[in-house]
């Protein structure tokens, strides 16, 4: 057989190939794979061994990884990667001490957001987040998960949700769609939260009938919507044939954690303020704790979610950065790994797992993304890097050097020395 491609001299391979959601211990169980050697077929792994062994494979083309490190393509389970405009004017408030619910309490952030975003055509949002999108393939990342929730009116979320649509079609990232019409209180629906989540509901059966989004999301915090108010809206999301999500005690704890494990949602996001109840609950749930370091880093919060705690307990974790242009403005989903290290106390082993396995299950795609094996994906990563205890180590840049979607280089490292 003639493969496509094959790379030799991988220093360290991670297939990441335990069944997964990986849970508890087992995230801290890593297979590494020395001295590797991996061909590519048809888009897919069709071969993985030892370079010494690889010497009498036929392939149109063979690269030399020079003893680096290589990985599944990167995961990415949560970003707000479509919106309109930004909002750097508020990092001085941030500054000020003004807290991220009082700026959205007085018609910023996240509705300043909604502003733009209802006023930005759909090209405009589809060459920016498609700008972003760019960003993230080459920080590695090869799946990412998008949310509506910028619109918080019919035509505006259908807007988002559209976008995502064509972005897939055409980028090479694989999309996964979340709708998040729940994302704050419009002003026009200020006195009336639950006549403004009936009107998000009524968009379920067109966005289920024109496959817009697979999930559907809430924000249960304080002044947004309560923990009631989350479990109506999302059981008529399940009645509807949807997986659902929550953004679950971000930054008070109302018990979005509990309530996730509780309706089985596929996860349950943010955790930064989880219960002792929610900790053990989500360990003991099949609900996968997505945590987003990045939000409490950009926020300036000195509590984390307890990740150490959750993964103990047997809880599976991923790991994401949260892109959106208020919480955590970085597509580095590299800088978030390290982040996870030095503040969630997580293990390199552990974190892999939660950027790969784990956060492709949380979107569901734990058969496309997250893991290299033969007839999965070929969505690679070469990183100039010797072993993967040096990617958290080294923070805040980018490691890439070369990025595989479906088999097909799709971004290299230009060397200028
Ligand atoms: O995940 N918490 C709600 N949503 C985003 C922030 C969105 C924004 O500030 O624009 C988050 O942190
Ligand atoms: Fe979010």
């Amino acid at each position: 057989m003639k493969y496509d491609a094959l790379i030799i001299n991988i220093g360290e391979l991670l297939p990441m190939d335990q069944a997964g959601p990986v849970k508890g211990a087992a995230m801290n169980r890593l297979k590494v794979i020395t001295d590797a050697a991996l061909a590519i077929k048809e888009g897919k792994v069709a071969w993985i061994g030892k370079t010494k062994d690889a010497v009498s494979l036929d392939a149109e083309k063979t690269i030399d990884a020079e003893n680096k490190l290589v990985t599944p393509g990167l995961v990415e389970a949560h970003t707000h990667l479509v919106f309109g405009g930004s909002r750097e004017k508020e990092m001085a408030l941030k500054q000020q001490g003004v807290d991220y619910l009082e700026i959205l309490k007085q018609g910023g952030g996240i509705l300043s957001t909604v502003r733009a975003t209802r006023e930005a055509a759909f090209e405009e949002l589809y060459d920016k987040a498609c700008f972003h999108l760019d960003r993230m393939l080459m920080y590695g990342m090869t799946t990412v998960e998008a949310k509506s929730g910028y619109g918080l009116n019919r035509d505006t979320e259908l807007k988002q949700l559209e976008v995502v649509k064509a972005l897939n079609e055409k980028h090479p990232i694989d999309l996964v769609s979340t709708f998040l019409g729940a994302h704050a209180i419009p002003p026009e629906y200020k006195d009336d939260p639950q006549a403004f989540l009936e009107e998000m509901q009524s968009l379920f059966p067109k966005i289920k009938e024109k496959r817009l989004a697979e999930f559907v999301d809430i924000f249960t915090e304080t002044g947004v919507f309560t923990v009631e108010q989350s479990r109506g809206f999302l059981l008529a999301a399940q009645d509807a044939g949807f997986q659902v999500k929550i953004h679950a005690d971000e930054i008070d704890t109302l018990g979005g954690t509990e309530l996730a494990a509780e309706i089985g949602a596929i996860s349950a996001e943010h955790l930064a303020v989880t219960s002792d109840e929610g900790v053990k609950q989500l360990a003991a749930s099949d609900t996968i704790g997505v945590i987003l370091p990045g939000t409490s880093f950009y926020l300036g919060k000195d509590t984390y979610a307890r990740a150490r705690e959750m993964i103990d307990g047997g809880a599976a974790i991923a790991v994401s950065t949260d892109f959106n242009p208020g919480s955590s403005v970085t597509e580095n989903l590299q800088l978030i790994m390290s982040i996870a290290a030095l503040k969630l106390k997580l293990s390199p082993a552990e974190i892999w797992h939660a950027v790969t396995v784990n956060a492709a299950h949380a979107i569901n795609r734990g058969d496309a993304a997250g893991t290299l094996a033969i007839g999965r994906n070929a969505d690679v990563v070469i990183w100039d890097a010797p072993n993967h205890l040096y990617i958290p180590y080294h923070f805040g840049v980018n490691h890439v050097n070369t990025v595989f979607k479906n088999g097909k280089i799709v971004f290299e490292r230009q060397r200028i020395c």
